[in-house]
């Protein structure tokens, strides 16, 4: 019993350090930018660092009542700064979509942020 239990929380050791220098640098990137969509917003999203701080801020997009998002990317310009971004509310298949950019300890954060839809 023992054994099977050290067996399984290396494997999980393992695999976080497997999954952390990619999840690290936190693109995000849902949905899919097809034909008649269009660019629908776009900002570049930038913090300098600050010592021994996480920083964040929140992005809102709305599109008006027939809008449809079909894609939502933040992609970190430049050297990676371990910064994550992720959907807080909204998205696909919804009018708005609320992104929070947040950066790791000690560091800032450099995304371009685009909405795509219809
Ligand atoms: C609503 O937004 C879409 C883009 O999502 C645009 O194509 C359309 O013209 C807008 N409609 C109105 C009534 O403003
Ligand atoms: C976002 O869109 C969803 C679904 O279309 C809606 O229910 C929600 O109220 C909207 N939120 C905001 C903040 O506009």
């Amino acid at each position: 019993m023992n054994t099977i239990l050290v067996f399984a929380l290396v494997v999980l050791a393992a695999t976080n350090a497997a999954i952390l220098p990619s999840s690290t640098r936190a693109n995000l990137i849902v949905g899919y930018v097809s034909t008649g969509d269009r660019l629908l917003y776009r900002s570049y999203v930038y913090q300098p660092a600050r010592p021994n701080t996480i920083q964040y801020q929140d992005i809102v997009y709305r599109g008006n009542a027939t809008t449809r998002i079909t894609a939502i990317q933040a992609t970190e310009v430049g050297a990676t700064q371990y910064a994550s971004a992720w959907i807080l509310s909204g998205g696909l298949s919804q009018n708005n979509v609320t992104v929070r950019f947040q950066s790791a300890r000690g560091y800032g954060y450099y995304y371009l942020f685009d909405v795509w839809g219809r």
